[in-house]
Formats: C-alpha cells, sequence, structure tokens
C-alpha cells in the first residue's frame, strides 16, 4: 500500500492548520484591495469588487472564495458577499493601525515578511530581517521613508500605554529637564511636558525622523519648551538632562547592545540624575497580529522579550542601580534608575 492510499494520521488537519500562509496573505491582500470597506459600501457581487478594486475578476473570485471559507466574508446568496463579525472587527476604528499593519501595499507586510529568515534567526540569534531583505532593519528604516514614517505613526499610535501614566506616576515635582532617548516623533515628551509646565525637554532620535518630529512638537504648541536632537543612542549621548527615559527601545536591542544604551544614558545623565524605563510587557495589544511578539522581536530586530528583573541585570552591567519600580495597566513597567 502507498501512501497516498493511507488514511492521514490524526491531527493532520490540526498540522495543515498551523502551517497554511495562504490565509495571511489572502487576508493582507483583502486589506490592501479594500475588500471590507468595499463590501460594507455595497460592492457585494466579485464583478463590482473587481472593478472597484482595480482587481482581475477571476483572481479575485478564487480570493473571495477562499476568505468566504475562513469567515472573513459570507456568502449569503450565490455571488454576493456581505460582513462578518471578523471583518466588521477590522473595519471597527479602534483597529485602525492593525488595518494599517495588515495592508499588503504598505510597509507591515515588509516587516513580517522578516518571519521568513525564522531559521536564519534561529540559528545565530540575530535578526532575519537583513537575510531577507538584504539590509538590517534600521538601515532600511532610514532610507524608505514609507517604512519610517509607518513605524513613527504606529509607535506614536500605541502612545496612550505609556504617556498618561508616566506623566502621571512619576515625580516631576524636583525635575526641570528631560530627554526623551529613541523618543520618535514625541509622543511620550508631549504627554510629559504637557501635563508638567515647568518641564523642558528634547527627543534623541534618528537624524531621519527630525521632520515628523519637528512637525508633531510644534503642533503640541511645546515649540519653545521641546526640541529634536538628531543623533544616536548608541553613541555620546547630550549631557544635562536630569531624567532620560527610555520608553519602548530596549526591546529592539540583543542585550550587547541595550547594555550599552543603557550606558550610554548613565554617562550622560546628572550626578543626581534618573534613567527611567519605560517598556509594555507583552500582551494582548502586542499579540494582535503576532503570536509571539518575542519571534517578531527576534526576527525583525534581533531583540527579545525581556522581564523586569532582565532589565535591572541590563542596567546594572551599564554601571545603574534601581530605586524604584512601578506597575501600570496593560503590561507598564516604569523602572527608575540611578548611577550606582
Ligand atoms: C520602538 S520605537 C520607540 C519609540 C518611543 N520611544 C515610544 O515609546 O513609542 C524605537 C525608536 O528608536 C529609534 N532608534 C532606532 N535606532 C536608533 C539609534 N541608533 N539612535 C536613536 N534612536 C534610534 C527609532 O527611530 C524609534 O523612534
Amino acid at each position: 500500500m502507498t501512501s497516498e492510499t493511507t488514511d492521514p494520521p490524526a491531527d493532520t488537519a490540526a498540522l495543515a492548520a498551523l502551517v497554511d500562509l495562504a490565509t495571511p496573505f489572502a487576508v493582507r491582500t483583502a486589506v490592501a484591495l479594500r475588500l471590507p470597506e468595499l463590501v460594507r459600501d455595497g460592492h457585494t457581487t466579485t464583478a463590482a469588487l473587481a472593478r472597484a478594486s482595480n482587481a482581475d475578476p477571476d483572481a479575485l473570485h478564487r480570493l473571495l472564495r477562499h476568505l468566504v471559507s475562513v469567515g472573513l466574508f459570507a456568502e449569503p446568496t450565490p455571488g454576493e458577499h456581505a460582513l462578518t463579525p471578523v471583518s466588521r472587527a477590522l473595519l471597527d476604528e479602534r483597529n485602525a493601525l492593525l488595518r494599517s499593519w495588515l495592508d499588503a501595499a504598505g510597509p507591515g507586510l515588509k516587516m513580517d515578511l522578516a518571519y521568513g529568515g525564522m531559521l536564519h534567526a534561529v540559528r545565530t540569534g540575530r535578526s532575519s530581517y537583513g537575510a531577507v531583505h538584504g539590509t538590517d532593519f534600521w538601515s532600511d528604516y532610514r532610507v524608505d521613508e514609507q517604512l519610517r514614517l509607518f513605524f513613527g505613526a504606529t509607535m506614536a499610535g500605541f502612545a496612550w500605554q505609556t504617556g498618561p501614566e508616566v506623566a502621571a506616576g512619576y515625580d516631576w515635582s524636583g525635575v526641570s529637564s528631560v530627554l526623551d532617548v529613541g523618543g520618535g516623533t514625541g509622543a511620550l515628551l508631549e504627554a510629559v511636558l504637557t501635563a508638567h509646565p515647568h518641564l523642558t525637554g528634547a527627543v534623541l532620535d534618528l537624524p531621519e525622523v527630525r521632520p515628523e518630529a519637528e512637525e508633531f512638537i510644534a503642533g503640541a504648541g511645546l515649540g519653545e519648551r521641546a526640541e529634536f536632537l538628531g543623533g544616536s543612542f548608541l553613541e555620546q549621548l547630550p549631557r544635562g538632562y536630569q531624567v532620560l527615559l527610555v520608553s519602548r527601545v530596549l526591546t529592539d536591542w540583543p542585550d550587547e547592545d541595550a547594555t550599552r544604551i543603557l550606558r550610554r544614558c548613565a554617562d550622560a545623565v546628572t550626578e543626581d540624575g534618573r534613567v527611567v524605563v519605560v517598556e509594555v510587557l507583552a500582551g494582548e495589544e502586542h499579540a494582535k497580529n503576532n503570536s509571539s511578539f518575542d519571534l517578531q522581536s527576534l526576527t525583525l530586530l534581533g531583540g527579545r522579550e525581556r522581564r523586569p528583573e532582565d532589565f535591572d541585570a541590563l542596567a546594572a552591567a551599564a554601571g545603574l542601580v534601581r530605586r524604584d519600580r512601578r506597575d501600570g495597566a496593560n503590561g507598564l513597567v516604569v523602572l527608575e534608575y540611578a548611577r550606582g
């Protein structure tokens, strides 16, 4: 008897579900073609959807057949498509960031494709973005404006997880100046400075981020109290700031680089100042389009998920001692370090 005529072993269907690659790409293609919006707006037949999305009618028909089979759309009468609870969730404004990530025509797919090099990442312990795209993520980010703006907007879109609690939960009364290290467009600094009018501050980030950061700072009415400083946190940092915020940066880096960033902070902060590490431990929010945030960190950036005690160990290696720890909502952890 050949293997073709033998019944497959139990759980083969479960295995097939684990390895299916068609569905993740089909959903991303539907998002790029705006199929959920078009169905919602009354373009329900394949012909109407093909016209409105500028797609090949036969290929679109095959895509729709798959999307109906997995429940992204329904087909209440043959040839007529309708939304399902899943496509309604996708269209919900609360999932706007997720939707932009899932757009196959946008940078989210480029980031997700780093998973294609997972074998390289697991063999080497390093990012696989370069193995897939020929350049490491941060180098690509510096030259691909679309990728940079998307990443910055995504991070700023998640600042609600950090800004209000860092602004309210930390004692800013004895502080006059704050540097947001790797602060992106400045959403966290904006939350802190807006809540504490006596503070001045700066965002330090890669020089390429300057246009969007300066636009954001000016738009927030903070042009007089905040500035953007182009540079690298892997190199010497500007001195004289009393608080250095390091928010959602260390997770992007392997231990060696994360320690180097903290050492740069320890060298730059004032004698009695504080290095404040802000992280959002992986949870529901991170997992929306990623079953493992840790594997995403590894493949995309060579970074990793860490526990608060792991940050303490990195800080100790950089000559910093923990003075306080606060746990907030949604996995937020704020770790306050002083020079040892
Ligand atoms: C994950 S984002 C975090 C942004 C922000 N701190 C937050 O909490 O949302 C990482 C930031 O690090 C910046 N970055 C990457 N490499 C850098 C470097 N060598 N020097 C300074 N900033 C860098 C990126 O531009 C990005 O803004």
